[in-house]
């Protein structure tokens, strides 16, 4: 079982407490830091993701959509409806404003959610994304689960999340995570801390091949990915197994709300 990594914070408090609380703190330089950090490839990794969910005229949800980027890609690449989920209503609320300067037309929602309890009905969605959220979660497998559970059968899986890169670009991309960001996170967004979390975020999330494995386990088949800029960033995809089976945790019936009642 990998060490549980948390951000810097009070003692005591959980995984998700604290994951919230930076969150919450860096939502202002958050996408400013993203393409710094990057070298402004992120929105080309989140077109990619898009792409292989196949949004056009679907309801896809985004879970930890943060500012709502992928989302937004989502909702621009056809799909009928796009909900973006995230536990940070700092983050929703960046988002919400950044919808309402950019698309107008009522088919992209933003709602409280917790990706370990989502509050949507099982067989929901015809494609679940995340971006930069697994290194977060507090348990694996439960996201997984999670995300399998609102999927219809044959929807698609698309995760989108940092990697351990190959042998030949260790040392580099070592130095560049390690000690280059954790600088320009303190210089861009006064929260060094944060930046430091990110390289120790990856060091328990497993390699891309066992990432595919425990994807296929929680009920998706076809599962495969591909590497991204540089191999450094891998996107795995997968196809909600088509036989439902209750290998799910039953939800309480309070938390069945459909997808857009849960609207805030
Ligand atoms: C690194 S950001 C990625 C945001 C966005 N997907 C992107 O591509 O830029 C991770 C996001 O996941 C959210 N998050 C982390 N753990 C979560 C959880 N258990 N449930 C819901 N959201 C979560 C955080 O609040 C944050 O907004």
């Amino acid at each position: 079982m990998p060490t549980e990594v948390v951000p810097l914070g009070v003692p005591g408090r959980s995984k998700a407490e604290r994951v919230r609380a930076m969150f919450t703190r860096i939502v202002p330089r958050y996408d400013l830091m993203n393409k710094i950090m990057t070298m402004g490839l992120d929105r080309a990794w989140r077109r990619a993701a898009v792409r292989a969910a196949m949004p056009r005229g679907a309801l896809a949800l985004d879970v930890g959509t943060g500012t709502g980027d992928l989302a937004i890609e989502l909702a621009q690449a056809g799909a009928r409806q796009v909900i973006g989920a995230d536990f940070c209503e700092e983050m929703l609320r960046a988002a919400r404003a950044k919808v309402q300067r950019r698309i107008a037309d009522g088919a992209l929602a933003f709602v409280v959610g917790d990706a370990l309890s989502l509050p949507f009905p099982d067989a929901t969605f015809d494609c679940v994304v995340n971006g930069f959220l697994l290194r977060n979660v507090a348990s694996l497998s439960e996201a997984f689960a999670e995300m399998s559970r609102v999927l219809r059968p044959g929807g698609r899986l698309v995760c989108l999340e940092i990697t351990h890169p190959p042998s030949s670009l260790a040392p580099f991309f070592s130095l560049y995570f390690n000690r280059v960001v954790p600088l320009l996170g303190a210089v861009f967004t006064g929260e060094a801390g944060a930046y430091q979390y990110l390289p120790r975020s990856l060091g328990p999330l497993p390699e891309a091949s066992h990432l595919a494995a425990m994807i296929a386990q929680a009920g998706f088949v076809d599962v495969r990915y591909r590497r991204l800029g540089l191999g450094t960033v891998a996107l795995h995809i997968g196809k909600r197994e088509e036989k439902l089976e209750q290998r799910h945790r039953p939800r309480p019936s309070g938390q069945l709300l459909h997808p857009l009642s849960g609207e805030r």
